[in-house]
């Protein structure tokens, strides 16, 4: 059985998507793959629940309780590989991970940006791209590298910005297509490496 291990911080609503795709496309008959873990750096994430309720084993481990960020990345990858993961999955983790982490996982790690990457990278992307009068916003699974929100683009939606728009609305709009392509990314990575 191939594992993937899911990182969340929040509302885990992609974690739920990928989930769903799962079992709706039968990944572990077709594809040997299955959801080993969902981890939360934190114990409040609404995610958690939603990972319970879809019958996901879930772990947390706060960042808060670790010295330095360092400290934090050695016990999150000390928590992962007891899955021994062939893909670890980022959605909505919202941590900078450091070089040593990413270097670990290189090529088996990636992640989903609100943005048309590399169009804005970092945070309040849906206000900046409504603020810049851009015409189009979306978002972009992607490698992950050891740059912040670089890395090979594995896919990409484009949604319209209407006249306006507000971050939130905008925010939702971007968010219903990002549960269309994450998982059809991570069965595409799946069916890469068959
Ligand atoms: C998603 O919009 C995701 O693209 C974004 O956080 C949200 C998480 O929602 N990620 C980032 O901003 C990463 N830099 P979710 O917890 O419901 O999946």
């Amino acid at each position: 059985m191939k594992n993937i291990v899911i990182l969340i911080s929040g509302s885990g609503s992609n974690m739920a998507a990928i989930a769903r795709a799962a079992q709706k496309e039968g990944w572990q008959d077709s594809l040997g793959v299955r959801v080993a873990a969902v981890v939360s750096n934190k114990p409040d994430a609404p995610g958690l629940a939603l990972a319970k309720d879809q019958g996901m084993p879930t772990e947390v481990l706060p960042h808060k309780s670790f010295e330095s960020r360092d400290a934090f990345d050695t016990a999150l990858m000390a928590r992962i590989d007891r899955h021994a993961p062939q893909l670890v999955v980022l959605a909505g983790f919202m941590r900078i991970l450091t070089p040593a982490f990413v270097q670990h996982y290189a090529g088996r790690l990636i992640n989903i940006h609100p943005s048309l990457l590399p169009a804005f990278t970092g945070l309040n992307t849906h206000q900046r791209a409504i603020d810049a009068g851009c015409r189009v916003a979306g978002a972009t699974v992607h490698q992950v590298t050891a740059e912040l929100d670089h890395g090979a683009c594995l896919a990409q939606a484009v949604v319209p910005v209407l006249p306006g728009d507000t971050a939130a609305a905008l925010a939702a709009r971007v968010l219903t297509q990002e549960h269309l392509i994450y998982p059809r990314a991570v069965r595409a990575f799946f069916e890469r490496a068959a």
